[in-house]
């Protein structure tokens, strides 16, 4: 089984970005643990801050991976381009996100990837993306 997770942009500065929302841990840290959870699943991990970059991924490993895990972060709620993208590839993507978009701003309870996605989890911090893969295991 081979599921990539995507992040986009600010999410390279987690542990350091808004803590308070999005906790004190890395990615890269985090990565390492999932790695260990799931020893059975073949994980590998993109993160690009540039919109083109993200869609290219998808086209990239949409075609042959099991599935992907995408936070787009603040693409989430503008990207038409991302969103398409997701509905043009086979793999299944799971939209993730680490806070609970729907108790913050207007703008954040918009979703462009969802309507595309297999499913959603957000809001249960860095374990969203556990809860995701868990999701293709199940
Ligand atoms: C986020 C939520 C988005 O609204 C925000 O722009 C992010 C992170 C999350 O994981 O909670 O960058 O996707």
């Amino acid at each position: 089984m081979k599921i990539l997770i995507i992040n986009g942009p600010n999410l390279n500065l987690l542990g350091k970005r808004e803590p308070e929302v999005y906790g004190d841990q890395s990615f890269e840290a985090y990565f390492e643990n999932l790695k260990l959870k799931f020893k059975e699943v073949e994980l590998e991990y993109f993160q690009s801050n540039i919109e083109g970059e993200l869609i290219g991924k998808i086209q990239e490993v949409g075609f042959s991976y099991d599935g992907i895990v995408l936070n787009a972060a603040a693409y989430t709620h503008t990207s038409v381009g991302i969103g398409d993208a997701i509905k043009a590839v086979e793999s299944p993507v799971v939209e993730v996100h680490i806070s609970n978009t729907h108790q913050r701003e207007q703008f954040r309870h918009v979703s462009y990837i969802s309507p595309n996605a297999k499913g959603v989890i957000l809001g249960f911090g860095l374990k969203s993306y556990e809860l995701a893969i868990r999701s293709f295991l199940e």
